[in-house]
Formats: structure tokens, C-alpha cells, sequence
């Protein structure tokens, strides 16, 4: 029996293996990746078939690439999911309110200066804000997802540019809100904030450019930090309630909106997102089977947690407001 029969190999010279292929060329076998086989990035090479080493290699490579395919995934589930029920809450606790009183809609609300007597500028600054909260929160998933971007390229692109415009406003928006308006928090909380306004500004406009000048590649990295960056509202809710519910509020002052747990998710709340970000561009790059077991692990503990704060925010902060 030839060794190549023993490993059922030789009627063909192209055998799929999970996200690898082993393909002939000549008389020697090459793995490579099956995404990228136009490109020819040969990940082994060797003659015999009956190679062990080889095929244990390729094994070995492919389940830290599964792992990370599918910690991501599943991280970008439950964030898309965290993100349309803070849509619910935004669509039923502001929405109808302002569609009956207009300028006056925020009015009694839960917002400390959602509403002052006598700044009309204001009162229109900050519903301008909660209304475009919810194209933020809702269209920034569906603009990730591959099969909406490749069904529904027109829709893709308007839903792109309204993200964009929304988010830059937004944040514009909230600066003066923050510095003007807001009586909770103090120049802590607000620089914290306030530098997540300026990156979201700096990341539209990164976005654009190379949106504008059809590099895809740069348009999507600087979009997907777009996205963290302008999710951080969301993902301060859900550290927030997460570790509320953990630690009964350890590190926050209640009344003033201060203390040293507000302190450091003030600024978590875009700089570890952004971070896990860089180290996924990364992975992508370098993806050794150490470096790609690392990320899956963190993010998969991340993933845990924030599932832990989407129920509690849920439970604590929306459910109880829509
Ligand atoms: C761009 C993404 C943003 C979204 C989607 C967003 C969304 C929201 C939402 C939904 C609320 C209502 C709060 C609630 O009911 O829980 C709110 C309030 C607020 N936001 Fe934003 N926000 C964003 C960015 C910002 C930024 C960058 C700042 C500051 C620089 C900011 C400042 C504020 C302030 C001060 C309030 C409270 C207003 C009050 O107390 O009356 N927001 N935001």
C-alpha cells in the first residue's frame, strides 16, 4: 500500500481541511489557507503525504484559527443583540415623548439637563442627541454584518454615511451637553468622555477619507474603530450595571457620579474596546496558534462579562424606563 493511499490523498490534488487546504503543485504538496489561496500563502511544504508531522501541524493550526473565528462571532453576537435592545429602550423612552411635546419632550425626564427652562439651543442640542442615538445603536451592528454589506451594497453606503454624520454630530453635540449642561460628574468624568468625542470625530474622518479614496482595506479598520469608539456609551451601561451587580457598586459615588471606578470606565469605556480591536487587527496578521489561543481565551472571558452586564443593564437601567 503506497502512503498515499493509506491517507485516501491521491485521486486529486486539492483536499479541503477545515480553513486549510492541502493542494499538489508538481510533486509537492503545499498546505495553504483556503481564503487565501489565490495568493498562495503556503503555510507548509513537504513531499510525502505520509508526513505526520505535517498533517498533526495543520490540525494544529486550524482549531486556534476556529476558535478565533468563532470567539469573535460570538462576541459580535451578543453585542449586536446588547446594542438593539438599547435601541428598545432609546425608541420607547424618548421617541414618543418628544413626538408629542417637541422641544419640551425631555421634559421630567430621567436626564438631569435632558431639559432646562429657557435654552432652547440646549433642549435642541440634547434631542437631537437621543434621537440620533438611535441610528448610532441600531445601524452600527448592521453595519458589520457581511451579508447585509454584500445583499444590500446601496443601503450599506447610505446607512454608512448617516452613521457618520450621526456619530460626529452626536458627539459635537455631547460636548457642549457635558461642559454647558450636565450637573453629574466632574473634570474627570467629563475629559473621560470628552476624549471619546474627539476620537469619534478623528475616526469619521480617517473613514471617509479612505472611503473617498476606495482604499477598503484602511476604510474598514478605521470603521471598525469607529464603531467602538462611538459604542462606548453602550459599553460604559453595560460595565457599569456588570460590575454594579458584581461588587454592589464598589469605587462609585452615587450622588455626585464619581470615584474612582467611574474614573477608570470612563475611559475603558473606548480605550479597551479600541485596544481589543488592535489586538484582533493583529491576530489577523500574525495569527500564530499561541497568539490567536490568547486573544479567543481574553475575548471569550469579555464576551462572559459583558453578557453578565447586558442582562443587568437590561434589567437595572431599560427595562424599567421603556
Ligand atoms: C456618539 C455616540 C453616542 C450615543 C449613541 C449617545 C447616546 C446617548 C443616550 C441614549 C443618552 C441618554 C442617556 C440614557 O437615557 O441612558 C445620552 C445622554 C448623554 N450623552 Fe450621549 N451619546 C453618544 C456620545 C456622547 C458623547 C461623545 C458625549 C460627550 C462628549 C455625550 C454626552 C452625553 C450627555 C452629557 C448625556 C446626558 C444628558 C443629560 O444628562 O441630560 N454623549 N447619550
Amino acid at each position: 500500500m503506497s502512503c498515499q493511499s493509506r491517507l485516501i490523498l491521491p485521486r486529486t490534488n486539492i483536499l479541503p481541511l477545515g480553513e486549510m487546504q492541502i493542494r499538489r503543485v508538481a510533486d509537492v504538496w503545499l498546505i495553504v489557507r483556503a481564503q487565501d489561496v489565490h495568493q498562495r500563502q503556503i503555510i507548509s511544504r513537504g513531499t510525502h503525504m505520509n508526513d505526520m508531522a505535517l498533517r498533526d501541524r495543520t490540525f494544529g493550526e486550524a482549531l486556534p484559527q476556529q476558535a478565533f473565528r468563532i470567539t469573535v462571532k460570538l462576541w459580535f453576537s451578543v453585542a449586536a443583540v446588547g446594542h438593539w435592545i438599547f435601541l428598545l429602550y432609546i425608541l420607547a423612552a424618548f421617541f414618543p415623548p418628544i413626538a408629542e411635546h417637541g422641544l419640551e419632550g425631555l421634559k421630567g425626564s430621567h436626564l438631569p439637563s435632558g431639559f432646562v427652562e429657557g435654552d432652547t439651543f440646549g433642549n435642541l442640542t440634547s434631542i437631537i442627541h437621543v434621537l440620533l442615538a438611535a441610528l448610532i445603536i441600531g445601524g452600527g451592528p448592521l453595519q458589520l454584518i457581511p451579508a447585509v454589506r454584500n445583499s444590500f451594497p446601496t443601503f450599506h453606503r447610505w446607512l454608512g454615511r448617516s452613521y457618520l454624520f450621526a456619530a460626529v454630530s452626536s458627539s459635537t453635540g455631547g460636548l457642549y451637553m457635558t461642559w454647558a449642561r450636565s450637573p453629574i460628574g466632574d473634570a474627570f468624568t467629563n475629559l473621560g468622555i470628552s476624549g471619546d468625542a474627539v476620537l469619534i470625530i478623528i475616526f469619521a474622518a480617517f473613514a471617509v477619507y479612505h472611503a473617498i479614496g476606495r482604499r477598503i482595506k484602511q476604510h474598514r479598520r478605521w470603521a471598525l474603530r469607529l464603531f467602538m469608539a462611538a459604542s462606548a456609551v453602550w459599553f460604559f451601561r453595560v460595565g457599569l450595571m456588570g460590575w454594579t451587580m458584581l461588587t454592589g457598586g464598589i469605587g462609585i459615588d452615587w450622588e455626585s457620579f464619581t470615584g474612582p471606578f467611574l474614573y477608570v470606565l470612563g475611559f475603558a469605556q473606548y480605550l479597551l474596546p479600541l485596544a481589543i480591536l488592535e489586538w484582533y487587527f493583529y491576530c489577523q496578521r500574525q495569527s500564530t496558534p499561541r497568539v490567536l489561543v490568547t486573544f479567543s481565551a481574553t475575548l471569550f472571558v469579555l464576551t462572559a462579562f459583558m453578557t453578565f452586564g447586558i442582562f443587568a443593564a437590561t434589567m437595572g437601567l431599560w427595562l424599567p424606563r421603556m
